[in-house]
């Protein structure tokens, strides 16, 4: 972030959500009782590309006046969300993915008209290969979560939730870079938000002990889309002025969570999406009444019979 780089608000996601109205779908909310318990869920696995990134690449776009080509670096799901938002607005985009992006994302990125480039080991090794194409072409490039417009454009999920599910006290969503649960804090008001994160994959919790953003270790069994080392500068300031609530799951917790959203819904949920679910079940969240964000189905999966 520069020292001109102003802060995403909430009057930034009521215009994003505008502004992304014709392109992206309003997912539906699933009210209903889990062990006994009420619980909603933001089906957002049902977004176009399967997956939240949609929201923040269509706006950061649309924000900038539909560039004609874009270059980004993703775990799979913003690319999947910058490919498909470029496909709407008639640009280009480039997408740089680490070597060990998942095949389930590889695959629909290939699919989905993007110039594919793999390089790296990790998110932050693909980014910066992608920085420097960014500014060897003069091409924009567009960050999956340290951008004030992908913020807000995330924070199109808070607004419909405190909107679409009036019953609910309280959000809890995964972290990976903090853009999604920094735009859902301003979209949400008036509901306590939660920020869940995989043990082994701690860049939100590091940055709060830190009081600034620090590199950590990333090993996680949903490291493909919270991979992030780092929260971003946007999402951390935006953090400091509207602070959310935290937690932490395990990764054998995170699996038994993705496990039992397919036994108990049929959703056939990527890992990171089960988190905040995870952080459910083991009674780590605040409130009488949770919406769980469900962010992203991009994981293989085959029907066996
Ligand atoms: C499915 C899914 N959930 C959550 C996140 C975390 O979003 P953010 O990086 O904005 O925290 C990502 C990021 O790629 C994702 O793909």
């Amino acid at each position: 972030m520069t020292a001109t780089t102003s802060l995403p608000t909430a009057a930034d996601v009521a215009a994003a959500a505008e502004r992304i109205a014709p392109y992206a779908r309003r997912t539906p909310v699933l009210s209903t009782r889990v062990d006994g318990r009420p619980l909603s869920l933001k089906l957002e696995h049902l977004q176009i590309t399967g997956a939240f990134k949609l929201r923040g690449a269509l706006n950061a776009m649309l924000a900038a006046g539909a560039p004609e080509r874009v270059v980004t670096a993703s775990g799979g799901n913003h690319g999947l969300g910058v490919a498909a938002a470029a496909r709407m607005l008639g640009a280009e985009a480039l997408v740089y993915v680490p070597e060990t992006v998942p095949e389930a994302k590889a695959r629909r990125l290939e699919a989905s008209g993007a110039e594919l480039v793999r390089t790296g080991a990790h998110y932050a090794e693909a980014a910066e290969a992608a920085r420097a194409r960014a500014g060897a072409e003069g091409l924009r490039y567009l960050h999956a979560y340290d951008d004030p417009d992908v913020v807000a454009g995330q924070g199109t999920i808070g607004h419909e939730i405190a909107v679409d599910a009036p019953e609910c006290d309280s959000v809890a969503v995964a972290v990976g870079g903090a853009g999604l649960v920094a735009g859902v804090r301003l979209g949400a008001a008036g509901l306590r938000v939660t920020g869940v994160e995989p043990e082994g994959c701690r860049s939100l919790h590091a940055a709060l002990a830190a009081g600034e953003p620090v590199d950590t270790p990333v090993d996680s069994v949903a490291s493909s889309a919270l991979g992030a080392a780092r929260v971003g500068d946007v999402p951390f300031a935006v953090l400091g002025a509207h602070p959310v609530g935290t937690a932490l799951v395990t990764d054998a917790e995170i699996t038994a969570a993705r496990d039992r959203l397919w036994e108990e819904f049929r959703i056939a949920a990527e890992p990171a999406a089960a988190v905040p679910f995870a952080a459910w079940l083991a009674d780590r969240l605040p409130g009488e009444h949770t919406c769980l964000v469900v962010c992203g189905a991009n994981a293989s999966w085959t029907p066996e019979g």
